[in-house]
């Protein structure tokens, strides 16, 4: 063994010393190489985005801006693709201060603008199931309400919506609506009743269990998701929040609910807001990934995705500043030994999963009547809501003293 004499050990330890200093070099670069692997091989499918209000806001046509590389946004195709981003739910949020306005005229320009959007670039693909998200090869796009205001207590509405490729709709945005409640508390004052979901609030559930609409849940109160999860038929998504346990935001998801989410077979898409993440300004990637391993610890690796809600809010964690950071997420997951399955469950399987039993819980449906319930008049508050049955009379004259006179008259006025 002439390796083993005396003065050959110089020169070992240095080699040791040297390989030491190299292994956290080695094992960063080698998790990198794994991360972008896995992404590839699975592509995030990532559950809130709302580059479709942000175009609103600029007030820019489509025509006047490169979708491309858009530098004003947090969004933009380049960095969706440098993100490894594989399909993208985009957010139609329509303010709740359309709520008994124009919140459905709004909703339908907004989900135009998305299908414009998606069919202009060739780097989309309009999809609207599970199946087209796995065979297609580009960006898959689908469509997410935020915020039950936009179908204006209509199951009609909400129906057409359907039709027009909407495939979530998350209950509530910060404002009550007639039939569920806001996490949001006194952001709006609209409908300041203590009910989670009324009678016609379970219609709603049950008309989107049989169209096979996935519900979202993110921005409900907690007695309102409770009250979903007892009645849903299918699995339910929390489509942008983080957990409460690690940040005690209202809009994140306290374990109880994460414990109801094992039986129901759904999922919290994690959000990655300073706000929601770290309840704060500032974040960074490591508190992102404590949300990951809290959920993880309570529901199970099944019950995860993510959901970033880039340019719905405006502070990101360090190193998660736009959408083609994604892959900094994913190898911080690697690098606390998540699994690769866990992993692409993340990414992408168990949304999937999720949308296919929504799918299913269609299928079975299929001899299921259309639910034809209509909101008791006397509980929207909108004096300008005609009622067809007696077009002469607003609402505002049945129940005249639910409303401001002044808007009453205007409504009576206009109607006449
Ligand atoms: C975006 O790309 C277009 C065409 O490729 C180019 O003309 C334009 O200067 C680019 N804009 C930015 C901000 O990079
Ligand atoms: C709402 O009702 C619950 C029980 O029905 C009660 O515990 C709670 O205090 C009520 N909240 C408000 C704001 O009235
Ligand atoms: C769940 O449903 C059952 C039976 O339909 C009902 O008795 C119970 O109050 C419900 N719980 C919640 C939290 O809504
Ligand atoms: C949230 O946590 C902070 C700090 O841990 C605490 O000061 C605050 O009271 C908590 N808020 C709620 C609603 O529990
Ligand atoms: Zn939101």
């Amino acid at each position: 063994m002439v390796a083993f004499t005396s003065n050959s050990k110089l020169p070992r330890l240095i080699l040791g010393l040297f390989l030491l200093v190299l292994l956290p070099l080695t094992s960063a670069s080698d998790l990198k190489r794994r991360t972008l692997e896995l992404m590839k091989r699975a592509p995030l499918i990532d559950g809130h985005n709302d580059l479709a209000l942000q175009l609103r806001k600029m007030h820019k046509t489509l025509s006047q801006i490169n979708l491309k590389n858009l530098t004003t946004t947090k969004t933009n195709i380049e960095k969706l693709q440098a993100g490894h981003v594989g399909a993208q739910f985009w957010s139609v949020y329509v303010m709740c201060s359309a709520q008994d306005k124009d919140a459905v005229r709004l909703t339908l320009e907004q989900i135009d603008l998305i299908k414009r959007m998606c069919t202009q670039y060739e780097e989309f693909d309009l999809v609207t199931s599970s199946k087209e998200i796995k065979d297609t090869r580009k960006i898959a796009c689908l469509i997410g309400i935020e915020g039950g205001h936009s179908i204006d207590s209509s199951l009609g509405a909400l129906r057409m919506f359907y039709d027009l490729g909407v495939r979530y709709m998350s209950l509530t945005h910060t404002c009550n609506t007639p039939w569920a409640e806001t996490s949001s508390v006194g952001d709006h004052k609209f409908y300041l009743r203590n009910v989670s979901l009324t009678e016609f609030g379970e219609k709603v559930v049950l008309e989107m269990n049989r169209l096979g609409m996935l519900i979202d849940l993110s921005h409900t109160s907690i007695s309102t998701a409770k009250a979903v999860l007892n009645v849903s038929r299918a699995p339910v998504v929390f489509s942008h929040s983080s957990a409460y346990a690690v940040c005690n935001h209202s809009r994140n998801v306290p374990d109880d609910i994460l414990n109801m989410l094992k039986s129901n077979g759904g999922i919290v898409m994690v959000n990655l807001h300073t706000q929601f993440v770290a309840c704060g300004e500032t974040a960074d990637i490591s508190i992102v990934a404590d949300h990951f391993d809290h959920i993880k610890k309570i529901s199970g690796p099944d019950s995860i995705g993510i959901g970033g809600d880039y340019d719905g809010v405006t502070s990101f964690p360090v190193g998660l500043e736009d959408v083609s950071k994604y892959p900094n997420l994913i190898q911080e997951l690697l690098r606390r030994e998540w699994s690769e399955k866990e992993v692409e469950g993340v990414l992408r399987g168990n949304f999937l999963r999720v949308f296919e039993s929504v799918e299913k819980v269609r299928r079975d449906s299929l001899t299921m009547s259309p639910i034809e319930a209509a909101v008791p008049y006397e509980l929207v508050k909108n004096p300008c809501r005609l009622d067809l049955r007696n077009p002469f009379l607003s609402q505002a004259s049945q129940a005249s003293s639910l409303v401001p006179d002044t808007l009453m008259l205007y409504c009576i006025h206009t109607l006449k």
